[in-house]
């Protein structure tokens, strides 16, 4: 099977046993280097401002599209982007070209889409290629804006101070409805009639997102998402699983901490094991609802290479 047919059928696949993986890659004295401890010798805030740089020269490197891949199977993941109420707001986090923004604008036509990333390169793109998708009322509809979401948090006009308070306090006129399709609009407008900002978002996707944010940032990353979500909000994770394909051909000088790698570009990618995973989530505050290693077998039509692609699918709520 292609990569991309490969990415149909990702939806809680099993192809085979991660446990199963785990042991044949511990196993393996040449590849024994990912499990070593790491030290990392540089402050965190070094390494925020490079991974940001890294992040913006790679859009402007790729601004020909040629990455973009329209994520499909991600409403059959996440069902709750369709079933949602009527006005329901989503946060697609760190959105480069659009990959995961255009399947849920194509298959929700009354959501609305807040969608940011730290290069304003990859943001012009993302609108270009939502723009030329026919997809309804896009204009009405996206709105992208620039922001690095691990260091300086979110703006205020996705949730105020006040909002944020009043989302700890669990306000009935705050609380999100993400399961039920909503007949008549109540929460939503009484906190635009306060026109502080737009009331917070009913869910937050991380998809791919998390992992290329240096692994001392992530605490402080989650914690900014949880403070824009609505309670009852949904966080909608996917991103790199532990002992992917990817993480093993990274050589042992691409490391740059404990299952942390750095490309040749400068970008990062971590790769989560699902304690890791959880325990960020909880940590800030999250309730655990979903999580799980999709494991994807896949053949390279062009060599004929075997590759084993692990991701992490994970659903947390905010109480
Ligand atoms: C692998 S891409 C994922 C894109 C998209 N979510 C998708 O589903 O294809 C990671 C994106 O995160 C962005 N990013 C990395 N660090 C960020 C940060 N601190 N704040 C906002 N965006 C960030 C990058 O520019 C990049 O576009």
């Amino acid at each position: 099977m292609s990569v991309s047919k490969a990415e149909a059928s990702e939806y809680h696949s099993k192809d085979f046993n991660w446990e199963t993986l785990r042991q044949e890659i511990e196993n393996d004295p040449s590849l024994n280097y990912h499990l070593l401890p790491f030290n990392s010798p540089q402050p965190e805030e070094q390494h925020s401002n490079d991974s940001i740089k890294a992040w913006q020269n790679f859009h402007v490197q790729h601004s020909s599209g040629k990455f973009f891949k329209e994520r499909r199977y991600l409403l059959k993941e996440f069902p709750e982007l369709v079933s949602c109420a009527d006005g329901s707001k989503v946060l697609e986090v760190g959105c480069g070209n659009g990959s995961t923004a255009l399947p849920i604008l194509r298959g929700n036509e009354k959501i609305i889409l807040y969608a940011c990333d730290c290069s304003n390169e990859t943001l012009e793109r993302a609108k270009e290629f939502i723009a030329a998708s026919n997809v309804a009322s896009v204009e009405h509809r996206l709105h992208p804006f620039y922001c690095d979401f691990a260091t300086t948090g979110f703006p205020k006009f996705l949730a105020c101070d006040y909002c944020r308070e009043m989302f700890s306090c669990k306000d009935q006129n705050c609380l999100s409805d993400v399961g039920e399709k909503r007949t008549h609009e109540t929460d939503s407008l009484s906190m635009e009639e306060r026109s502080c900002c737009v009331g917070g978002v009913d869910f937050v996707t991380l998809i791919f997102t998390l992992s290329a944010v240096p692994l001392q940032t992530m605490p402080t990353a989650i914690r900014e998402c949880f403070s824009v979500l609505k309670p009852g909000g949904l966080l909608l994770f996917r991103d790199y699983g532990l002992y992917d394909m990817t993480m093993l051909r990274f050589e042992s000088d691409q490391r740059v901490g404990f299952r942390e790698y750095m490309r040749s570009d400068g970008t990062r990618s971590y790769f989560f094991c699902l304690d890791t995973a959880r325990n960020l989530f909880i940590s800030a505050g999250f309730i655990e609802l979903e999580i799980e290693y999709c494991c994807v077998k896949s053949v390279n039509r062009r060599n004929g290479e075997s590759m084993r692609r692990v991701w992490v699918h994970g659903k947390f709520q905010k109480p």
